[in-house]
């Protein structure tokens, strides 16, 4: 199937980064047609009505969220654009920010327009040194030409719009996180409820919203809500732009249909290395289970991998060929939530360093039988009891390579000739002799 390019259909455009190419290619109409001759609580229904779902990697209803701000007229409201994206793999928002940063303005626009908001940020990635100055330019390019400011499109409708380099650290995009970092607090996760829809930005009504999720806003007002609602299928809408990286011909960001099935997404990037095979997936940046070859006619949609177990989260799939040592990528990937866990909650602070411990101790030759068991506990225990869901996402890449790979783990621990014995009589205690 060929790529159906709406987000990304001028990317390769010189140029669209700067708004006279941006309005050439027909932006800028969006805002038109719905400033002020769209009521905004019209424009919300418009958006819930498309099926629109949150590419941010939770899918819930974009206007769904966007009803939960309350009505009230005194009370101040903002617009977060999370573009924090850290997670391994995700590497879509930064396309979308760096080749057409207007396409997100004008979403937000639109977005903060039917919310009530009159203060809107995008919260980047601090790492994305060229986006920040592409939005940057773009936000002065926009306010020049009136599009931000007082009195927007003939209407008494008045938006300011910044733009504020992220902290660093995969947590920070974590909505709540992110809100306390925006507020110059340490980027731990708040308690929910309440959520940022009813207490977000210092404590006031908050709507954050991912870059790709905003994006598609401005093809929902120029294209209709029933154009929209024909792409993809039922509850999965629209298009998608997935991320192929890892042991593939041509990496890179790919955008079709919802639904479309892993062989096509991963033909569209080129397919194996010569004289490789697939072996396996993490489908939706790496906080998910994996899926393998039996997996390669499923339908890339919110519905059909959360029924395998699976998630779409942010589309982005990291592939393994035949040649991939998976306890190497386990351990790799607990390292990174080792990392990156904010140290708040006790399961995933100690979980995540005691499962890159025993996969360590594995790959050096040290492993006992019953570590696999102890390691699946842990995770079990981790996603169960933690704060955030960042701890919830750290357990599935490593149970799933457990259990869809168990003798390579077995390979490794047979290589211990101590293997029967429990772990604890292996380790030696000097005091204690
Ligand atoms: C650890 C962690 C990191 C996250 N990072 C991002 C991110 O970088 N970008 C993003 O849009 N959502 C991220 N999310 C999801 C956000 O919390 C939130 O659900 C999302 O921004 C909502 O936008 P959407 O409704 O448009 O998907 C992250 C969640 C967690 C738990
Ligand atoms: S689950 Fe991990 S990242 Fe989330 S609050 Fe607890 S320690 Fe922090």
């Amino acid at each position: 199937m060929p790529e159906m390019r709406v987000l990304t259909a001028h990317i390769d455009k010189p140029g669209q980064e700067k708004i006279e190419t941006y309005e050439q290619n027909g932006g800028y109409q969006a805002v038109r047609k719905a400033i002020p001759h769209i009521a905004p609580a019209d424009l919300t229904e418009m958006v819930k009505q498309s099926g629109l779902r949150g590419r941010g990697g939770a899918g819930f209803s974009t206007g769904m969220k966007w009803g939960f701000i309350p009505k009230d007229p005194n009370l101040p409201k903002y617009l977060v654009c999370n573009s924090d994206e850290s997670e391994p793999g995700t590497f879509k928002d930064r396309l979308l920010i760096e080749k057409d940063p207007h396409q997100l303005i004008e979403g937000m626009i639109l977005t903060s327009y039917a919310i009530g908001a009159h203060f809107a940020v995008i919260y980047c990635r601090g790492e994305y040194f060229e986006g920040l100055a592409k939005l940057r330019n773009a936000l002065k390019e926009a306010k020049a030409r009136g599009y931000l400011g007082k009195d927007l499109f003939g209407s008494n409708y008045s938006l300011e719009m910044v733009v504020h380099p992220g902290a660093g650290a995969y947590i920070a995009g974590e909505e709540t996180a992110l809100l306390n970092s925006l507020e110059g607090f340490r980027a731990t996760p708040r308690l929910k409820p309440p959520f940022p829809a009813v207490a977000g930005l210092y404590s006031k009504p908050t709507i954050i919203n991912n870059v790709e999720t905003l994006c598609n806003v401005v093809h929902i007002v120029n294209q209709g809500v029933e154009w929209f609602q024909k792409i993809g299928k039922p509850k999965n809408t629209g298009t998608k732009i997935f991320q192929v990286s890892g042991q593939v011909q041509k990496p890179g960001c790919f955008e079709f249909p919802l639904g479309i099935s892993l062989r096509e997404v991963l033909d569209a990037a080129g397919g194996m290395l010569p004289g490789r095979r697939f072996k396996a997936c993490y489908p939706g940046g790496s906080s998910c289970a994996l899926l393998v070859e039996r997996d390669l006619d499923i339908a890339m949609d919110f519905e059909t991998l959360a029924a395998r177990k699976s998630a779409l989260g942010t589309a982005s799939i990291i592939v393994m060929d035949d040649s991939a040592d998976m306890v190497k990528v386990a351990h790799r990937l607990m390292q990174f939530y080792q990392n990156e866990s904010c140290g708040k909650c006790t399961p995933c602070r100690e979980g995540t360093r005691w499962v890159v411990q025993m996969l360590a101790r594995i790959l050096a030759g040290g492993g006992t039988h019953s570590d696999l068991k102890v390691i699946d506990d842990v995770c079990v225990s981790m996603a169960a009891n933690s704060f955030c869901p960042l701890a919830v996402g750290a357990a599935p890449p490593i149970m799933s390579a457990i259990q869809e790979f168990r003798p390579e783990f077995e390979a490794y621990i047979q290589r211990n000739p101590k293997a029967d014995q429990h772990p604890e009589m292996l380790i030696s205690y000097p005091y204690l002799k």
